[in-house]
């Protein structure tokens, strides 16, 4: 943490995670993901570049999928906050889940949470994606390992299962 961040005062800031109020003592400029997997344990957000650029630490906040390496954890007061350990219900498998498991869509995994929090926000907003909207829904999260193939044919499955459901 930088000096200016902690030459302020740490505050209780209430939000909701995965639906259950929350509240932290943390630097209001403090990183939304450091409080998530540091604080709140939450560690299936990732931290890639920490630069805004690879999608890796994605959340929902109020349904907006942000990169919680840009949010100060003030930015997030009485929103709610949707991660990647919110996103099944129970011990069952999301559709979305079960698709990234059938078509490889998960090599190292450091990708994983944002890439199908990504594709959760398009499914919510754009149900019948092409798979040139996927490939544009997609484009602010990054994976080494794939190739994105496997990403792109493992959302669009997920997408026409929910859509025939
Ligand atoms: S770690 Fe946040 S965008 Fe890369
Ligand atoms: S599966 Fe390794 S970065 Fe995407």
């Amino acid at each position: 943490m930088t000096d200016s961040r902690q030459s302020q005062a740490k505050s209780e800031i209430s939000f909701t995670v995965n639906g259950t109020p929350r509240i932290v003592r943390a630097y209001p400029m403090e990183r939304l993901l450091d409080v998530l997997r540091h604080q709140l344990e939450l560690t299936g957000t990732k931290e890639g570049c920490g630069e805004g650029e690879c999608g890796s630490c994605s959340v929902l906040m109020d349904g907006t999928l942000v990169n919680s390496c840009l949010v100060p954890v003030l930015q997030a007061t009485g929103t709610s906050i949707v991660t990647i350990e919110g996103f099944a219900a129970g011990d069952a498998l999301h559709v979305l889940q079960e698709a990234f498991l059938e078509r490889g869509g998960a090599q190292c995994g450091i990708c994983t949470p944002g890439m199908i929090l990504a594709a959760l926000h398009l499914m919510t907003i754009k149900p019948d994606s092409t798979m040139e909207e996927i490939r544009e829904g997609l484009s602010g999260n990054l994976c080494r390992c794939t190739g994105y193939s496997q990403i792109l044919d493992a959302v669009a499955e997920a997408a026409r299962r929910r859509m025939t459901a």
